[in-house]
């Protein structure tokens, strides 16, 4: 079919089965079969689960699930499952985690289990009052906050603060207020908009405006996780590996091109937790990041520092709205296994074996690039996937691999090359 036929207008797709929208696409995209029937496998999560999880399901996408050994959090040893497709993640984690074993690993805590909710305010003129009008009804918003969740109430959380915020705007002055609510082991994403839909209406009946939106922030500062741990200088390699990483610590909170990727690493081993327990990623992404600029300038989330006795300190502290209830964590088999695997029995407990293995993604990430550099560690792994793309099988990988790492260049062509001349060599009997 020429491109200009093809209509992505399809009718009542949503509506069809997995069978009929793969059907459907597969003559959009002249699927062969053989991409048909992979599509088709989902795996270890169900179709019907996927189904129900996101619109307009035709497939699963895998991502390879890694343990991160050696963690030793609060006085307690802990396997921690890793969802990630980027190679050396789970390796950085694991070999920062053995470095601090012996020193007693990781200490965390955390700030509480509240999220926050806005509702926008406008078209008010006397903001001031509007604000104290709102700020006035703590006791009215705490019922109606309340009652939009029993259950919450009745395990330990439901309405806690009460902010109302005037901000200036292009469209003028607002006045933003925040629902507080402790949300326990869930996210709490849904308990809180709830709450603030609920409410919209009152507040705007009380102050006379018109509110807007209502939904959670994801700047999830009431529910700050940290981390932090010594690792000694023996065991990490010396002074000069504490004062490199320090160092590299320096550069990252002092410019915002160096403080992204920085917490692109961090990131690299908390997003994998989350998504290994089936939670929002982009909602800790979001948070992660704008906590990381919460003083006006993206710095680091991480701190790195000289102990008295010259060991290494590093700590770690960023917003984790993570749950054990709702969404995927419950649904997704995978996550509900990761969970098991983690033994973890509160959304609290989970927050703090992610800020943990944060921390340790960093300490690894900074020592490789303050020493050896990145691409070492990376080449290994870095060397077998590009092995298999040039079309490398079983022990042609490894040899492929070893041969580029051998040469000290990964390339694709190079790959292809070395590719070529094994097999002839093996058709030569050599
Ligand atoms: C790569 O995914 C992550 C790093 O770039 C992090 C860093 O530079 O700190 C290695």
């Amino acid at each position: 079919m020429s491109d200009t036929k093809r209509s992505s207008r399809i009718a009542g797709f949503h509506r069809q089965t997995i069978a009929e929208r793969i059907a459907a696409v597969s003559e959009f995209a002249g699927l062969t079969d053989a991409e048909r029937a992979h599509l088709a496998d989902t795996g270890n999560l169900p179709p019907e689960t996927a189904d129900r999880l996101i619109e307009n399901v035709v497939g699963t996408m895998n991502i390879p699930v890694g343990i991160a050994t050696n963690m030793r959090i609060d006085g307690r040893d802990r396997l921690v499952p890793m969802a990630t497709e980027e190679s050396s993640v789970v390796a950085a984690v694991c070999n920062a985690a053995r470095q601090c074993y012996d020193n007693g690993g990781f200490t965390t805590s955390m700030s509480g289990a509240r999220m926050i909710a806005q509702v926008q305010l406008l078209d008010v003129s006397d903001v001031q009052h509007a604000r104290l009008r709102i700020l006035e009804r703590i006791d009215e918003i705490r019922t109606v906050c309340d009652e939009c969740d029993p259950l919450l109430v009745k395990l330990g959380g439901g309405f806690r603060e009460l902010e109302a915020r005037i901000i200036e705007t292009r469209s003028g002055p607002m006045v933003i207020t925040h629902l507080i609510v402790d949300t326990r082991d869930a996210m709490g994403a849904n308990a809180v908009n709830t709450m603030a839909e609920a409410l919209a209406p009152r507040i705007a009946a009380w102050t006379g405006g018109r509110t807007n939106l209502r939904i959670l922030s994801n700047l999830a500062d009431r529910r700050l996780a940290r981390a932090r741990c010594t690792w000694r200088l023996a065991d990490i390699g010396g002074s000069e590996v504490r004062d490199g990483i320090i160092t590299a610590y320096h550069f990252a909170d002092a410019d915002p091109y160096r403080a992204a990727t920085h917490n692109k690493g961090i990131m690299n081993g908390i997003s994998a937790v989350v998504l290994a327990t089936g939670n929002d990623t982009r909602a800790v992404e979001a948070g992660a990041h704008a906590y990381a600029a919460r003083n006006g300038r993206y710095a680091s989330l991480t701190h790195w520092e000289t102990t008295h006795d010259g060991d290494l300190a590093g700590s770690l502290e960023l917003p984790m709205a993570v749950g054990l209830v709702g969404g995927a964590t419950r649904l997704h088999p995978t996550a509900k296994v990761a969970l098991r695997i983690l033994g973890t029995d509160s959304a609290e407990d989970l927050a703090r074996v992610i800020a943990a293995v944060g921390l340790a993604q960093n300490f690894s990430a900074l020592k490789a690039l303050a020493t050896t550099g990145i691409q070492k560690g990376h080449m290994a792994l870095h060397a077998h996937n590009i092995a298999m793309m040039a079309g490398a099988v079983g022990d042609e990988i490894d040899a492929v691999a070893r041969a580029l790492v051998a040469g000290g260049k990964v390339r694709l062509d190079l790959a292809e090359a070395e590719l070529k001349q094994l097999r002839s060599s093996s058709r030569l009997g050599g």
